[in-house]
Parts: structure tokens; C-alpha cells; sequence
């Protein structure tokens, strides 16, 4: 035989060995439902939206459809030694700005990552030996753009295996360790320390305060027209006269008395600092009833939340009459013989409902719309604002949310002029109500809302779409407000929408978040930072010690109820490490040092980075203790998605 026929037998045979060793493992089809995506659902051999994969032209019969952010753990054991995959975004969003970035992980440290990938664009080949890797962590990343039309795509994606099989596997999830120091059973007041109300309006204000119960108040420097009932601590009335004074409110148990002031400012302005409350639309949404509502009122005083200065009880959609329905509950008469907005079957009465969470001295808000419908379908405010404006004010609402959804219908395009107009309207309808009641403007940010929503009369709008509990959701809205801080201010605020920490699920059925502790630690740190109004989105009646811990750390909600009013401005961004910070009334600033990353990092503050010199004292605010004094820097280990909350002091 010739000497260039042997070689080639033995080439095939030694080819055809090799390829005997491995098997071909699709990732498809391992349990890609472990991933978590930013949008859409995973797909297996399929888009995010559930089509044939294609990139650039080229479908590919296998592969794993994704959206931005997207992480996938999988456990190769050493077993796997090669990974394959053409990474780009999805034919689906040709048309649409899709810019994403992919990453691999391996054993802790970036395998492989791609330039950034685009809607349209060739994807990326990636080859990769993983021989020695344990676990693999395949991502994709949005980019500065947002995450709008990041179909990520994983095309054609296997691994040569030889050995143990891969698997993927859930996300790494720390334990819920609680920071927040139980309060001590001697008084304190917590709660804003400022307070606007307008002459001649209903006035209430719970004085939030913990420790041991009984407890008796009082207020020294009362305007005229207000009355403090001693024994809950409760101040109602009306001050008839424009003007600031300063209170000295006292709490008194057998354990001892504190003092603090309270400014009230009467003018025009109301929501001095951001509101706290809680809204029934994360956790209960259409399945919102009024027994519900009561029920999170006594939860929010009975839990104690309340004596920590949160004070709003929220009904969200759902409470009108569905027009049209032919469910005896919801549909009906969608106005009474006087052009009145009716209420559907599980809301029976609404003065008591109202007047039930008044005795109880917290504040309590509505929902509607400037469209025909709201979004849920239920009848809205379009052509009656002036009535209904009235309505809300006559059954003593608090608080309305105006969500333009329908109005879509109605408005000719996005143009500034409509953007505006519905929102003008209810402002001087509610202007002729008569009451404090916080006007929040929900229409997503379209058209910079942050620009114009205090002059439509806004006392805070939203500034992005509805947050859900991942962290995709939660970190693009939250880290995504860079820049917006320039609008804020007492009065006015913007608004990243709802928190979504503790039972969740948009009802009838929750679910505890999906957020990690550390990301829990990261949504209330940087909400309260961003003097965001914080509306507690999860069932009260069904508070775990955890999630209680977070939403009542009186030196976190400080920060947010600060009178100065700032937001917080990026100050650092270096990769996934972000340092944020908020100037306080007092000359200290808040600073939040966040990991965005998958692993923990040791994130440094420099006194420079924040304009500053010299020496501070560096406290941990989650803590509520002083890590000591710091010349030039201060450093410290952050967790993956976890922040280090600080405040420092001269
Ligand atoms: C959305 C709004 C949500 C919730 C919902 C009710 O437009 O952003 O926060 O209010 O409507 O249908």
C-alpha cells in the first residue's frame, strides 16, 4: 500500500476516535428554565418570543434565545471540554437598536466576551476549551442604550463532553442576614421632619415614633387650628393661615422622653419629602378588594411599619366598574344619575374605607386615568376630570396616581403639548378640590417627563415602565435615573416606580421577591438615595422579619426623607462598580458603593471622587455604627449586586 494511503486510514481512524470520545451535548436541552432574562422566556431552540433563531439571515436549528440581562449558571463539573456558540441578537429585532454584550464566566474569572452585538449585525463565533472549569456562567448584558430589543441569541450552542454531563443549576443565593438594629424600647421619633400642608385643608399627621408602648404626646408650637391627640400621637385640623413654624414634638414612656422638631411649612406645597406608603398593584393588582386595603392599613400600624414614618395606603387599579362586563362584580353602572364615578362590588363603600384609615392616622390614595379606561379596562377619568377630581377629594383621598395608558387613544401623537395636556387638566381640577391630595403623574417618562412633571403639577412622576422582582428590572430602572437628578427637589420627585422587596405577585397568587438579599439591600439603598417615593408593593399582612428590616432602618429612610431633598448623582462608574451619593441637610453626605457584578469586589471611595478632602467619620448606615475616621479614602468589600450604604461626617 502506498505510504500517503496508510496516513490517511490512520488519519481517519485517529479522527473518527476523537470524535467517538465526546458527546455532543446541546444546551437547549438541559433545563434552560434556571435562566434569568430581562424580558421573555427562555427559549430552547427558540427566540425569547418563542421564533426560529436567526442571526444575520441564518436560521439555526438549535441554540438558546435570551434577553438582556441575561445570566445562565451551569455546573460542568471538569466534565465538559468545549463550548460552542455564534452569539448575536435575533432577525426579530432587525428593524429595532438591540445592542447587547456577551460574557462567559468560568471558575470566577471572564472566559470570553464579545465586542458589543447589535440588532442586525454578524454574530459572534465562540470556541472555547473548558476543560478545568466548574461552573460555567454564560451572560448577556445590555448596553448603554437600555434593554429595549436585546433578543440575545446563544445560536447553535453545544459542548463536546466527555465524562460528567452539565447541568445547569439555580443562582447562587445568599442568606437573608438582617443589619437593621431592632429599635430600642425607649421613645424615638422617626419620620419626616419637614411637612407641608395648604391653608384652609384637612391637615393629618401621624407623629411616627417606636418604642414600648403606652406612650403619650405632645407638640409644643401647634398652629392654630390643629389638635394633638395624646395618647396615639395623631395631629388633625386645618391651619387657616399661610406660613412655616416649628413644632417641638415629645414622646414619653416609662422608659423615658425624646424630642424632636418638625417644620410645617403651610403654602402651596405639599410631599415636602418623598412619600411612604404602600400600593396594592405588586401584590394584589385586579385582585385588589376593600377588605384587602383595611387589612394593609391595620398591618401597617399593627407591624409597627407606620412608627417608622411610612403613611400612605394605595388602591391601584381596578376599584371602578368595568364597563361592559358581564361579571356581576365588577361591571354595572359606570356612573351614577349625577355623572358620579361608581366604585365596583369589592369596594362597597368608600368613605368607609377612607375614613377607617384616617382613624387610624395614615393618609390613603387612588387611581385613575385621563383616558376613557385605565389600563386594567376599568372606567376612567376622560371628559368628567372635574367631577371626579371632586369625588376622590369628597371621599378624602390623599393621593391620586394618573396613569395615561388609554389615554393613548386619545391624544393625536407623543408630542410635548399632548403629553401635558391630560396631565394640566386634572392638576386644575384637583386645584379646585380642596384638598392635599399628592398628584402623581404615571405615564413611563415619555417625553423627559422629569423635565415638565412639576410644572403639570406633579408632585412625582414616573420615570421608566412597570418594575417586576428581578434584577434585570430593578437594576435597569434604578441605576438608569443618572442624570435626573437635576429635577428633583421638594414637592416634586421622580419616581422609579414601586419596591418590590417581600410577598409579591400581581395577584391573587405571591410569590416571595426574586430578588437576592444583597439586590434587596441594593433596591431600598438606592431608592432611598434617589429620594424616590417609596410605595411598599408586597402584602404587609405577610411581612417576614427580613423584609420588615429593610423597610424599617430609621437612618436608610433618613437618607430618603432628608429635607434637603436632593437625589443622589452617579459619581464613579467603573465597570460593574457604581459609586452613588446624596447630599443631607446636615453637611454629611450619603454615599452607596454598589457591585453590579456577578462576584463580590472591593469597591474604594475616594474623598476626591465626591469634591471632598480631608478627614470623615465613615458610619455604616444599614448597621447603624461607625466604621471610624478615614483620611482620603474609605474601602470596603461589596457583595455580588450588593451595595455598602455609608454616611460620612466631618
Ligand atoms: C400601569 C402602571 C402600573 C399599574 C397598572 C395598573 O400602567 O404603570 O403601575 O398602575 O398600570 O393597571
Amino acid at each position: 500500500m502506498n505510504k500517503l494511503i496508510v496516513l490517511i486510514i490512520i488519519l481517519l481512524a485517529t479522527n473518527h476516535l476523537q470524535a467517538q470520545q465526546y458527546d455532543t451535548i446541546w444546551l437547549s436541552s438541559l433545563d434552560i428554565s434556571k435562566a434569568t432574562l430581562g424580558w421573555g422566556k427562555a427559549g430552547a431552540d427558540v427566540s425569547c418570543m418563542g421564533n426560529p433563531i436567526s442571526l444575520n439571515g441564518v436560521i439555526y436549528k438549535k441554540g438558546f434565545g435570551t434577553h438582556a440581562s441575561s445570566v445562565l449558571y451551569l455546573k460542568l463539573a471538569g466534565g465538559s471540554a468545549k463550548f460552542h456558540a455564534i452569539a448575536g441578537i435575533d432577525d426579530e429585532e432587525k428593524a429595532s437598536s438591540g445592542s447587547a454584550v456577551f460574557k462567559i464566566y468560568g471558575n470566577h474569572g471572564l472566559l470570553w466576551q464579545s465586542a458589543v452585538l447589535r440588532s442586525g449585525g454578524a454574530g459572534a463565533a465562540v470556541d472555547i476549551n473548558i476543560s478545568a472549569i466548574d461552573t460555567l456562567i454564560l451572560c448577556t448584558e445590555t448596553t448603554a442604550d437600555g434593554p429595549n430589543y436585546d433578543h440575545t441569541d446563544w445560536a447553535d450552542a453545544y459542548f463536546l463532553v466527555k465524562g460528567r454531563q452539565p447541568i445547569s443549576i439555580d443562582r447562587p443565593m445568599e442568606p437573608g442576614v438582617i443589619m437593621t438594629p431592632a429599635a430600642p424600647l425607649s421613645p424615638r421619633i422617626n419620620g419626616p421632619k419637614i411637612y407641608g400642608a395648604r391653608p384652609g385643608n384637612n391637615f393629618l399627621f401621624r407623629i411616627a415614633a417606636t418604642g414600648e408602648r403606652p406612650m403619650t404626646f405632645s407638640a409644643n408650637g401647634l398652629p392654630a387650628g390643629l389638635k394633638l391627640d395624646s395618647h396615639t400621637g395623631i395631629i388633625h385640623g386645618k391651619i387657616n393661615t399661610a406660613g412655616t413654624c416649628v413644632v417641638m414634638l415629645t414622646a414619653r414612656n416609662n422608659k423615658g422622653n425624646i424630642s424632636r422638631k418638625l417644620t410645617l411649612v403651610c403654602g402651596d406645597q405639599i410631599a415636602l419629602t418623598p412619600p411612604l406608603g404602600w400600593n396594592s398593584w405588586n401584590c394584589f393588582a385586579g385582585a385588589v378588594d376593600q377588605q384587602k386595603v383595611k387589612a394593609a392599613a391595620d398591618a401597617m400600624v399593627n407591624s409597627g411599619l407606620a412608627d417608622h414614618g411610612w403613611s400612605y395606603i394605595n388602591i391601584d387599579d381596578c376599584w371602578m366598574v368595568k364597563p361592559d362586563s358581564k361579571d356581576s362584580i365588577l361591571g354595572g353602572e359606570v356612573r351614577d344619575a349625577n355623572d358620579n364615578m361608581n366604585t365596583n362590588k369589592k369596594f362597597p363603600d368608600m368613605k368607609v374605607l377612607t375614613d377607617y384609615v384616617h382613624g387610624l392616622g395614615l393618609k390613603t390614595g387612588i387611581y385613575s386615568g385621563p383616558g376613557p379606561k385605565t389600563c386594567a379596562g376599568f372606567t376612567a377619568c376622560y371628559q368628567h376630570e372635574e367631577k371626579d377630581a371632586k369625588r376622590f377629594a369628597e371621599w378624602g383621598f390623599d393621593y391620586l396616581k394618573y396613569d395615561w395608558c388609554d389615554y393613548e387613544r386619545i391624544a393625536k401623537d407623543h408630542s410635548l403639548p399632548e403629553l401635558k395636556k391630560p396631565y394640566l387638566v386634572m392638576k386644575d381640577a384637583l386645584g379646585k378640590a380642596q384638598r392635599d391630595i399628592v398628584y402623581s403623574l404615571c405615564q413611563y417618562g415619555m417625553g423627559d417627563v422629569w423635565e415638565w412633571g412639576a410644572e403639570a403639577g406633579g408632585n412625582c412622576w414616573r420615570t421608566t415602565g412597570d418594575i417586576t422582582d428581578d434584577w434585570t428590572s430593578m437594576e435597569t430602572i434604578g441605576f438608569g435615573q443618572a442624570g435626573h437628578e437635576v429635577f428633583a427637589g421638594p414637592g416634586h420627585w421622580n419616581d422609579p416606580d414601586m419596591l418590590v422587596v417581600g410577598k409579591v405577585g400581581w395577584g391573587p397568587e405571591l410569590h416571595p421577591t426574586r430578588l437576592t438579599p444583597n439586590e434587596q439591600y441594593t433596591h431600598i439603598s438606592l431608592w432611598s438615595l434617589l429620594a424616590s417615593p417609596l410605595l411598599i408593593g408586597c402584602d404587609m399582612t405577610q411581612l417576614d422579619e427580613f423584609t420588615y428590616s429593610l423597610l424599617t432602618n430609621d437612618e436608610v429612610l433618613d437618607i430618603n426623607q432628608d429635607p434637603l431633598g436632593k437625589q443622589a448623582s452617579r459619581m464613579v462608574q467603573n465597570g460593574s462598580l457604581e459609586i452613588w451619593a446624596k447630599d443631607l441637610e446636615d453637611g454629611s453626605k450619603a454615599i452607596g458603593l454598589f457591585n453590579r457584578g456577578l462576584f463580590p469586589a472591593q469597591v474604594t471611595v475616594s474623598w476626591g471622587d465626591l469634591k471632598l478632602s480631608g478627614t470623615y467619620t465613615v458610619r455604616n448606615v444599614w448597621a447603624q455604627s461607625d466604621e471610624g475616621r478615614f483620611d482620603k479614602e474609605y474601602s470596603a468589600p461589596v457583595p455580588a449586586h450588593g451595595v455598602k450604604l455609608l454616611r460620612i461626617y466631618r
